[in-house]
């Protein structure tokens, strides 16, 4: 939380979302509910623009994080296009009015219809990630006299040393190609429709220092010296990716500057590299995951001998990061309290154990039925990986602007369950 976010935390002890009260909000919607700042979420994106200057480079953002369309609008307005994985959130993107000269697909599995579509609709790359799917749209580019161009995803094997589910740079995981496939592949199709002339990363996700994305980058620029020196092609165009950390627990990560100093020490107008390559940006939860707050009420109290459980409204199906990679999040009352602590487990009602937002936490003593509970740091992968698991619809999605609340998304209907069976 930097000094901007000021008007995003307490005021007259209670958790205001840019002056808007989180019992106001959840009088008005219920809970559990997304809210999120607009103008937190404008701050990332303006600081990462601004350390982008002086750097040929696009900024796609990484809509899986959250594909929501109010947010897509906003981020298009600020001239930001997205990185996709799949032909529903190409359709996502396209509703919301973000041009297909601003979409590159990524994405370890891509069907050929999907290639067939992203070739149809002139995208502005795609991240190919496997010697076979380069063939697929090899055969779908020549069949159709087209020329897309082309980021080979290239693995880099650095270690982000991040949580393994969301680690993706190591030789061992599934994604991209490594060095000598890359080499071995540019060899094998000479003549090729496609236009071979970018390299992408993406070494992994919540990466908490800057070291990994250097020797990324440095392993990158070698390869393309190399693709270059050896006469394979050229390559004009580097993706590096997403993967920058937030605070989660409030320990130093570096930040969307050091990030910029770390590019622009590479790329930027003084480096050897200057001018040499159109750089382009995937970062997803760096943008968007401090704007978004999840209010939760609490249902039930449970005191046991030596065990407090606060039983919330949201569960697993709401929030899935901390049932998954039992991440950290901060948590709080909405009202202010202060005084005598216990440690207590926030925990939802679906039918799991691992339905579980935090354990043995420090929270203020005493905190009762009908509360309301702030989750922080919702924004990212938050709504994009909720379900309907146990028979809960959808929380919805409300975007505080200024004195401006927008519903972004409507609570999930119980009819929408059956809707499309038969
Ligand atoms: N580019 C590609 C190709 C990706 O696979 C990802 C994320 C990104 C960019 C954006 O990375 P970011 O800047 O958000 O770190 N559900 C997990 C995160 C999964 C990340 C998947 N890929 C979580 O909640 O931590």
């Amino acid at each position: 939380m930097n000094a901007k976010d000021r008007q995003y935390g307490f005021q007259g002890g209670e958790f205001q979302i840019e002056g808007c009260r989180a019992s106001d909000l959840a009088a008005a919607h219920q809970t559990p509910l997304y809210v999120y700042s607009t103008s937190v979420l404008l701050d990332r994106v303006r600081r990462l623009k601004k350390v982008m200057q002086g750097i040929d480079s696009s900024i796609f953002f990484a809509m899986k994080a959250n594909p929501a369309q109010k947010l897509l609008k906003l981020l298009h307005q600020e001239g930001i296009g997205v990185d996709l994985v799949s032909a529903g959130e190409m359709a996502r993107a396209e509703r919301a009015g973000v041009p297909f000269s601003k979409m590159v697909f990524s994405g370890v599995g891509k069907t050929a219809e999907e290639l067939e579509t992203a070739i149809d609709r002139k995208i502005h790359s795609i991240n190919v990630e496997s010697t076979s799917e380069f063939a697929v749209l090899e055969k779908i580019a020549t069949l159709r006299n087209a020329t897309p161009l082309v980021a080979l995803r290239f693995n880099p094997d650095v270690n982000p040393k991040t949580h393994p589910y969301i680690s993706t740079g190591l030789r061992e995981n599934k994604f991209g190609l490594t060095r000598r496939e890359i080499l071995a592949l540019l060899k094998s199709n000479p003549k090729t429709a496609c236009r071979v002339q970018g390299l992408s990363l993406h070494i992994g996700s919540q990466i908490q220092t800057l070291k990994p994305f250097d020797d990324a980058i440095r392993k990158a620029i070698e390869l393309a010296d190399e693709i270059e020196k050896k006469k394979l092609g050229r390559i004009t165009f580097l993706d590096l990716g997403g993967g920058l950390a937030i605070p989660y627990d409030g320990k130093k990560v570096p930040s969307i500057e050091d990030y910029g100093k770390l590019l622009q020490k590479h790329f930027g107008p003084r480096s050897k590299n200057h001018g040499r390559f159109h750089i382009g940006l995937e970062p997803g939860r760096s943008l968007v995951a401090e704007c978004g707050s999840l209010v939760t009420r609490v249902l039930y109290r449970k005191d046991r001998e030596g065990k407090h459980f606060l039983i919330l409204d949201a569960g697993m199906n709401d929030f899935m990061r901390p049932a998954l990679y039992q991440s950290y999040h901060g948590i709080h009352s909405a009202k202010k309290r202060s005084g005598k602590t216990e440690k207590i487990d926030l925990v939802g009602p679906v039918c799991e154990s691992s339905d579980c937002f935090a354990k043995n936490r420090v929270m203020p003593r005493g905190i009762s039925e009908g509360e309301l509970i702030v989750i922080r740091d919702v924004g990212a992968y938050g709504m994009s990986m909720a379900n309907d698991y146990n028979g809960r619809p959808l929380p919805p999605e409300i975007w505080v602007d200024g004195s401006k609340q927008i519903v972004g998304r409507k609570r999930g209907k119980i009819s929408d369950f059956w809707r499309d069976e038969t």
